[in-house]
């Protein structure tokens, strides 16, 4: 790999790009391509010819596999109907892992079911060395009282208590919704969305490469969990967004020496096998089964590895946190249940 090319975002067309990255060098490749449906792009014409557009993705999708390294994973978003090719051109060359269902609203599409989700598709190079991580995401609990949204019944003292392991069934990251939080793109993704599949797939220092960066929310996620990151974009203005965004980035999404995902700033993606050293800086109910109504939370101090040393969080600076609800808190849906 050439040295110019890491931690770079690259502007001009993802099959040009490509031809300067080397077979086997890069440890995870994820694609949100233009899906095909007649979005504003500022330079790019998102309406192909149908058998005109598959073509073009068989050629990146074989781009994608080629530099990925054999103990690498590939993952490509986009809505069902292209997925369903897509899977047919990724089983030639890699191994099927997961297809995960992202519930999330899509837009109409006539007379269909309401489509409300997305897919994306998780391959590994070669499912024998594949480098994968198991993660967990938060108990879900009520807005209103805190309480946890799933019965458990008589399992509760047998509850994680951060959360359960995550399956191929994502709800709980939600779409990039309001303005204030967006950039001029039509259909910019979530960090946390990429920070979990970077955290399941990838170790620190490793080489994360997006061929359709838009405004750079691969390439921002990979920075702040210190990996390296490669992004291309056809569009001038998307790269100069994204490399001013990451100027302002840091590699500081953790706690102690520990890589995890934050969303508005409470932890939403953490990898299981972390959980041990993590769990010193949480402050967790003795009682287990006190874990529907009582939620852990992190504590404001964290322990400094090296020292065993207690000092604040910077992520939790100035926040209250009262997460704590009591029995005769609960609201009315939830004591009815
Ligand atoms: C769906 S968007 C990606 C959005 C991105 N995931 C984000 O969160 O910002 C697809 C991007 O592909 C870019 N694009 C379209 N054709 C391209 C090509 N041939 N080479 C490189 N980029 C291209 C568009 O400019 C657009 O930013």
């Amino acid at each position: 790999m050439r040295k110019n090319t890491l931690n770079q975002i690259l502007q001009g067309d993802s099959l040009k790009l490509f031809q300067d990255i080397p077979d086997n060098s890069v440890d995870v490749t994820f694609a949100d391509p233009p899906f095909n449906l007649k979005k504003k792009y500022n330079s790019y014409r998102d309406s192909l010819e149908f058998q005109q557009y598959l073509d073009w993705c068989e050629k990146w999708i074989s781009e994608m596999v080629r530099v990925t390294k054999p103990s690498g994973s590939i993952f490509v978003h986009n809505i069902p109907r292209w997925l369903t090719y897509y899977v047919s051109f990724l089983n030639k060359f890699s191994d099927f892992k997961h297809w995960i269902s992202w519930d999330a609203p899509t837009a109409p599409m006539g007379k269909t079911l309401q489509p409300s989700h997305y897919g994306i598709l998780f391959y590994a190079k070669n499912a024998k060395n594949n480098k994968f991580y198991e993660i967990r995401y938060p108990h879900k609990r009520c807005r209103r009282c805190g309480y946890l949204l799933k019965d458990y019944g008589g399992k509760k003292d047998m509850l994680h208590p951060f959360g359960p392991l995550t399956s191929d069934v994502w709800t709980d990251i939600h779409r990039v919704r309001h303005n204030k939080y967006r950039d001029n793109h039509p259909c910019q993704l979530p960090i946390h969305l990429l920070e979990r599949i970077i955290l399941m797939s990838s170790d620190e220092g490793d080489i994360v490469l997006d061929p359709f960066v838009g405004t750079g929310t691969t390439a921002i996620a990979a920075k702040r969990l210190g990996r390296k990151y490669i992004g291309f974009d056809i569009d001038e203005n998307y790269v100069s967004i994204t490399q001013q965004k990451l100027e302002q980035e840091d590699s500081s999404s953790r706690i102690g020496n520990i890589w995890l995902s934050f969303f508005m700033k409470e932890p939403i993606t953490i990898r299981n096998t972390d959980w041990e050293e993590l769990s010193k800086n949480f402050v967790i109910p003795q009682d287990m089964k006190k874990i529907d109504y009582v939620k852990i939370r992190t504590d404001k101090k964290i322990i400094i590895p090296e020292n065993g040393e207690k000092k604040d969080l910077p992520l939790f600076k100035n926040i209250e946190l009262n997460n704590t609800v009591s029995e005769t808190d609960l609201c009315p849906d939830c004591l009815s249940d």
